[in-house]
């Protein structure tokens, strides 16, 4: 299939974008356009809230459902409100405001929370159309509105979609005291590594006009699953911050996607990696050498991301030879495990063939040098 060509940094930068494809959530859009086809049907209203932990596309979703599968398969009206940081009258007005626009009814101001609630009110329940409201981003402050909103669906036949924050969803229907009024709900899950890679090559196709290598997509999501549990935003902001120098024509190297997740992979020191090397390679001459080849590789070869296992025995078992040392693919293994283990090379979530670093390489090799000639002399 060829896509259309519809490149526009917007997919990056704005936070409502709706990509053309919502990849990998079919389930869960069966499952709430079935909910909503049998309540239209059967004329009555219907509540629900789609919940998961923050940044794993809860908004997309809903956006997705909003703009696209309502307008294709019913006559509905459709209102999002973003909840986030505003307070009760200012969510109300904003209902009242979108209503009273989408209906071309003439708007009395008011600035009273009351006032503007009944004329939502009123609005909505001569509207001859069905409405389906989205409130974004509910929690302790606003939940009120929700409530109201998610009541006078029921009375009006139209319905309520709540999204919020697994920690909010928590928080406000599992609590004793707390009653929140709706019908079903949609958990979104996280996404597997690929498809996090799926759903990040999808973004670099819409924005990025020369793309970026496979190897670098997978690099991405390969760090995101790893420390951020699989969730999409965060993959996003990782591109935000590659896009401009893409733009400028800048090849994008892993380097450069090192720096733009530093934030997320939480580094440490460059001297604690010398500490954890210096402690879990005590005269292990091999992990050293394992380590040294590694990194070497890295190094020479700026556009390579990942080593692949064969390619790294091959390099050590040249390392052992020109140093004449005894050795066996076994000891390679397991010099290798260890540095799995200890978190200074990381298995790729798509194959574990397939060999990464966090630290840049130069610092590594460095080390594992300085390391391994040390304790040779000491020998
Ligand atoms: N299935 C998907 N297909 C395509 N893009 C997706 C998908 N899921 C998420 N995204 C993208 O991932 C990014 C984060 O999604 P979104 O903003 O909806 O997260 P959220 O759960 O609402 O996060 P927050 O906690 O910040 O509200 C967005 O750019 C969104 O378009
Ligand atoms: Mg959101």
């Amino acid at each position: 299939m060829v896509r259309p060509q519809r490149i526009s940094p917007k997919g990056l930068f704005d936070p409502y974008y709706v990509p053309d494809r919502l990849l990998h959530r079919e389930r869960e859009m069966r499952m709430i356009d079935g909910v909503y086809r049998d309540s239209y049907d059967d004329d009555y209203g219907i509540n629900c809230l789609v919940h998961g932990i923050t940044g794993v596309g809860m908004t997309v979703f809903s956006r997705y459902f909003l703009t696209k599968i309502i307008p294709e398969q019913f006559d509905s009206y459709t209102i999002y409100v973003d909840a986030k940081h505003k307070d009760v009258l200012e969510i109300v007005a904003e209902l009242n405001d979108k209503i009273h626009r989408l209906s071309s009814r003439p708007i009395t101001v008011a600035f009273d929370l009351d006032k503007l609630w009944m004329q939502f009110k009123r609005t909505a329940a001569a509207s001859s159309r069905r409405g389906v409201f989205v409130i974004d981003n509910i929690d302790e402050n606003n939940e009120e509105v929700y409530t109201k909103v998610a009541m006078l669906s029921k009375e009006i036949k139209a319905s309520t979609i709540g999204v919020l924050n697994s920690h909010d969803y928590r928080l406000l229907t599992k609590a004793p005291a707390t009653q929140m009024a709706y019908d079903f709900e949609v958990p979104l899950d996280t996404y597997t590594q690929s498809q996090l890679y799926d759903i990040v090559r999808l973004r670099v196709e819409d924005t990025f006009p020369l793309g970026l290598t496979d190897e670098i997509i997978r690099y991405i999501a390969d760090l995101v699953c790893e420390f951020q549990a699989s969730t999409p935003r965060t993959s996003i902001e990782a591109l935000k911050a590659l896009w401009p120098l893409a733009q400028r024509g800048q090849e994008i190297t892993s380097d450069i996607v090192r720096s733009a997740t530093s934030r997320i992979t939480t580094l440490g020191q460059d001297s604690d990696y010398m500490d954890l090397i210096d402690t879990i390679s005590m005269n292990d001459f091999m992990t050293l050498l394992v380590l040294e080849a590694l990194s070497e590789h890295l190094m020479r070869y700026k556009t390579e991301t990942y080593i692949d296992r064969q390619t790294l025995n091959e390099l050590v078992l040249i390392k052992c030879e020109e140093l004449g040392v005894k050795h066996s693919v076994d000891d390679i293994d397991k010099s290798l495990q260890t540095l799995i283990f200890q978190s200074v090379v990381f298995e790729s979530g798509y194959t574990r063939d397939l060999l990464y670093l966090l630290v840049p390489p130069e610092i590594l090799y460095d080390t594992a040098l300085n390391l391994r000639r040390e304790l040779a002399s000491r020998k």
